[in-house]
């Protein structure tokens, strides 16, 4: 039996649906968005990617909530980027929020039911755990830990969107990889490849746990987000990419400070406009 919990967050799911699809212009619904591309802490400049585009405030959407955090945004675009028709989720509402993971990813699973998205890239902040990182490096994520210790597929399965026990082996699309890493050679812009580990947060980590997550799990970088949404997409049959950007790097001389990421996000996000541009030409 499905518990008042569950049964709401599916139904929470289908007014999201319907309240996106009310707001829908002719435009869009001639030509629906075939990726969606979330955009991570200080990216805030890769909703200005799209053209002609389509902006809803997430206040105005039923069940998503407001963007808390400053360097979210909280904006939803649907515009055309290197002539590709796309859906851009300028912000996220993270777990450290107190929210669920189940409702943290509502948004995007809604978008990728209405509109029948296959293609999946997320990007976020993140702190370097390999030493051989720099500071705005762009790490394509090769696999994930989720050390959340949370699912956002608990509770009763939506068999409408995908499978009960959904294969994790390769969560992160082979070819969308390749394609990234020839969209990095064409531009010229620094990538690296690795593994992201993602707690709770909001608490950065303890010089201990950076040890433990470099040195026993062998993680590359380390964040706050992302890996529940991958979940979330691999159990709706999409193909995911996530760029993370290296905003700090650790163990810090001194301290991490959300201001330092923010900065560095901001610093980075050219480089990741001018990969994301030629990504979506080669898709
Ligand atoms: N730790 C966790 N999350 C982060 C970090 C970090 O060092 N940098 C950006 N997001």
């Amino acid at each position: 039996m499905a518990s008042e919990e569950d049964i709401s967050t599916n139904q929470k799911l289908d007014e999201l649906c319907v309240a996106l699809d009310e707001r829908m212009t002719d435009d869009v619904r001639k030509v629906p968005p075939s990726v969606v591309i979330v955009a991570g802490s200080g990216l805030n400049m890769l909703p200005d990617m799209a053209e002609d585009a389509l902006k809803l405030d997430y206040g105005e959407l039923p069940h998503v909530g407001s963007v808390t955090v400053a360097g979210h945004g909280g904006k939803l675009v649907i515009g055309k980027v290197a002539g590709k028709k796309v859906v851009i989720l300028g912000g996220r509402r993270h777990p450290y929020e107190g929210i669920t993971l189940s409702q943290s990813t509502l948004l995007l699973r809604a978008v990728i039911k209405l509109f029948g998205i296959r293609v999946v890239v997320l990007s976020n902040a993140a702190g370097g755990l390999n030493p051989s990182f720099n500071l705005a490096d762009i790490m394509i994520v090769r696999d994930h830990i989720n050390f959340m210790f949370e699912n956002p597929l608990t509770g009763p399965n939506d068999d409408s969107t995908g499978k009960r026990f959904p294969d994790m082996s390769q969560a992160y699309s082979p070819r969308l990889i390749a394609l990234a890493h020839a969209a990095a050679a064409d531009t010229g812009v620094p990538v690296r490849e690795g593994v992201y580990i993602a707690g709770k947060g909001p608490t950065y980590e303890t010089r201990a746990e950076m040890a433990m997550f470099r040195n026993i799990m062998g993680a590359d970088s380390i964040g706050m987000s992302t890996v529940h949404e991958t979940i979330a997409a691999k159990h709706a049959r999409c193909e995911v990419l996530c760029l993370s950007v290296i905003t700090n790097l650790l163990p810090p001389r001194d301290e991490v400070t959300h201001a330092e990421v923010m900065q560095t996000g901001k610093i980075a996000g050219e480089r990741m406009v001018r990969l994301l541009k030629d990504f979506l030409t080669k898709l």
